[in-house]
């Protein structure tokens, strides 16, 4: 399977910093967003990569990833020329999609224990549901008899509270349905489009993932604090860090250990490399 990550957006919610640099680059404790994101399709054992983002941006992702080659993976770009929704992602990526692929949002943190067994066996169609306190917030997903009967973006009066993780398992069909959307009243291709056209079809599968889980999207000021204090608690206690994408890359047999040695030279004095440095030692 093929890996998308969306990584545009005009991120209006955290002007004015996000006039200058995407907010995927921004720190989330002590790497940047777009680490967690690309943590997680590694996690699902994908290595060939597309990375949408705006034409500024892309240029300082390259800067960041490269071609994914140090990684053990392979990363490719595209550009986003105006942020027209989520959905036109899977048009821009129509000559990298063969079959399945997942499309994830660059601003979305996922973590949990067992989440890499639940990304690595299952299938697309899916896609991932997850308890909320602010559904009106979300695109939301209304299960009756084990199935979903309903998805909604942002409702007025939310059915349930179970909101549309912004991961997605999707298939060529979501190209073909993608290519034949109109723009939704907010000028946007929307995702939920597509994944009512899979709902119709009677073709859309779902996972919960349930307490154990946390799914953060950092798009406001608050939930990147709260995220980082998350991360910043568990890497303190564990002393383990999340998203770590060097890591990552070396548990997942991507790159050897004299790589990760090599890596961890890059990353003096923040106390990165000392970490890689750890995980060679103790594996
Ligand atoms: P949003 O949070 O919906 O939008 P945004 O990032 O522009 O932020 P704001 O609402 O504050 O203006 O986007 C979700 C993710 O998808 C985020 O990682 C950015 C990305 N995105 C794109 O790359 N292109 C797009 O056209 C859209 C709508 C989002």
């Amino acid at each position: 399977m093929k890996g998308i990550i969306l990584a545009g957006g005009l991120g209006t919610r955290l002007y004015p910093i996000t006039k200058v640099i995407t907010k995927q680059l921004l720190p989330i404790y002590d790497k940047p967003l777009i680490y967690y994101p690309l943590s997680v399709l590694m996690l699902a054992n994908i290595r060939d990569i597309l990375i949408i983002s705006d034409k500024e941006n892309i240029e300082k992702i390259k800067i960041l990833l490269g071609n994914g080659e140090i990684l053990g993976i392979s990363i490719s770009y595209e550009v986003q020329e105006k942020p027209r929704g989520i959905a036109e992602a899977i048009i821009i990526a129509k000559d990298f999609i063969e079959d399945e692929f997942a499309l994830i949002l660059g601003d979305n943190l996922l973590y949990g224990h067992g989440l890499p067994d639940i990304l690595r066996n299952t299938k697309p169609p899916t896609i991932f549901l997850y308890y909320v306190n602010d559904p009106k917030r979300y695109g939301i997903a209304h299960i009756k008899e084990d199935r979903i009967v309903l998805i909604e973006e942002k409702p007025k009066r939310p059915k349930s509270n179970l909101a549309i993780v912004g991961l997605y398992y999707l298939d060529r069909f979501a190209l073909e349905v993608a290519s034949s959307l109109k723009p939704s009243k907010r000028n946007e291709l929307e995702i939920v489009d597509v994944l009512k056209a899979y709902l119709n079809e009677g073709k859309l599968n779902y996972r919960i993932l349930g307490r154990g889980f946390t799914f953060i999207d950092c798009g406001t000021f608050d939930s990147m604090l709260e995220a980082s204090i998350f991360i910043s608690t568990i890497e303190k206690r564990q002393g383990l860090k999340i998203g770590c994408i060097e890591e990552v890359a070396y548990r997942m047999g991507f790159i050897t250990r004299e790589q990760l040695v090599e890596l961890s030279k890059n990353y003096k004095n923040s106390g990165y490399g000392e970490y890689l440095l750890k995980i060679v030692r103790e594996s």
